[in-house]
């Protein structure tokens, strides 16, 4: 199978864990015969060094033109303490998102047998969990009307009815392969917009009779991911409530570093690690490169290649469990971010 793969590396460790993905890709084509075409474009602080803009036209252009995006991580210090500052690394990942339509965000959350005792959380309370968070990406605060002026501000929240419709109709069907279970979160008690959210989701859930469905404030639903986080199977939530917690969740599987996120529209779908750049890691050989290697599953899975994606995440399986990892989950001969890399492919061509 040819599938054409836009390569946006970005900014700090994102060009050395998307390169071990690519080698990941590589030998998973080698082995199935496929041939996966990379277009490399910029984004990020990088593109903003050579064009002026974080997310060109340019780089647009590809991503449409692709089958799919795999994407690295984009951020840079140096724009991050000044609040004056007008172009931003980050308000290009905003504008790819928006431009593609990628409105539906999915961050599954594991937690690994062997990594348990990596989590600060108890390991009986996290031993076996296993849930996905839906998060909506191109509404709600982050892209409403925004102003400032140097003694008042304000950021607009606000969703139309089908942007809440078309997510969810899709965390009920994810729900349907997996325990039926669906949780809302929302701030209901207090927000217009989660008012909204709830009222349609309660009409939807008419559709999908065999599914179970709850509620939970967004402040409780923080405090129970800690205390309670197998009782979660789809946790479906608006923009930046879904930041927030899938950053919270990611403790649970031991280390932000092997979060993978995917990103997905009507035509388009990105991939990418839900960890940021990582400045003080870039070019260390030292940055985690799963949560990238495994977003790259996520995008087989989604270009209808699932065995392909199974050998990866098995692959992947035996490196964590074997202790052949970098140093944010393993302690003891940590490998560094090539070899990871290099002892995967040689993982997958011993299958
Ligand atoms: C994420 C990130 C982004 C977000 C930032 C970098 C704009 O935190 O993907 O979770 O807030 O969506
Ligand atoms: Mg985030």
């Amino acid at each position: 199978m040819n599938k054409k793969i836009a390569l946006l590396a970005g900014d700090g460790i994102g060009p050395e864990i998307t390169r071990q993905a690519v080698k990941v890709l590589d030998a998973i084509a080698q082995k199935f015969k496929h041939d996966f075409i990379y277009r490399r474009a910029l984004a990020g602080a990088a593109a903003i060094a050579h064009t002026g803009s974080p997310m060109p036209e340019e780089t647009l252009d590809i991503c449409l033109d692709s089958d799919a995006v795999l994407f690295g991580a984009i951020g840079d210090p140096k724009y991050d303490d000044d609040p004056n500052t007008k172009v931003r690394p980050e308000q290009g990942l905003l504008k790819i998102r928006k431009s593609l339509g990628l409105y539906c965000n999915i961050r599954p959350i594991t937690a690994y047998e062997a990594l348990l005792d990596r989590s600060p959380l108890k390991k009986e309370n996290i031993k076996g969990v296993d849930f996905v968070i839906y998060r909506e990406l191109t509404g709600g605060i982050y892209f409403g009307e925004k102003a400032r002026s140097s003694h008042w501000a304000y950021d607009q929240c606000s969703y139309s009815a089908n942007e809440i419709e078309r997510i969810a109709h899709a965390a009920f069907k994810a729900t349907l392969a997996r325990r039926k279970k669906l949780t809302l979160v929302d701030k209901a008690n207090v927000l217009e917009t989660s008012r909204l959210w709830r009222e349609l989701v309660k009409k939807i859930a008419e559709d999908y009779p065999e599914v179970g469905v709850d509620f939970l404030f967004v402040d409780n639903a923080a405090m129970q991911i800690i205390l309670k986080p197998f009782d979660f199977d789809v946790l479906l939530t608006e923009n930046m409530f879904g930041d927030i917690l899938s950053d919270e969740a990611g403790v649970i599987t031991g280390s932000i570093g092997l979060s993978p996120s995917a990103s997905v529209g009507e035509k388009n779908a990105l991939f990418e690690p839900v960890h940021g750049s990582y400045p003080q890691a870039a070019g260390k050989n030292i940055a985690n490169p799963l949560a990238c290697i495994l977003s790259a599953a996520m995008m087989l899975d989604y270009l209808g290649l699932s065995a392909e994606a199974r050998a990866v995440r098995k692959a992947v399986d035996y490196s964590i469990n074997h202790g052949k990892s970098t140093i944010d989950i393993c302690s003891k001969q940590a490998m560094g971010t090539e070899e990871v890399g290099d002892f995967l492919v040689k993982e997958l061509f011993r299958n």
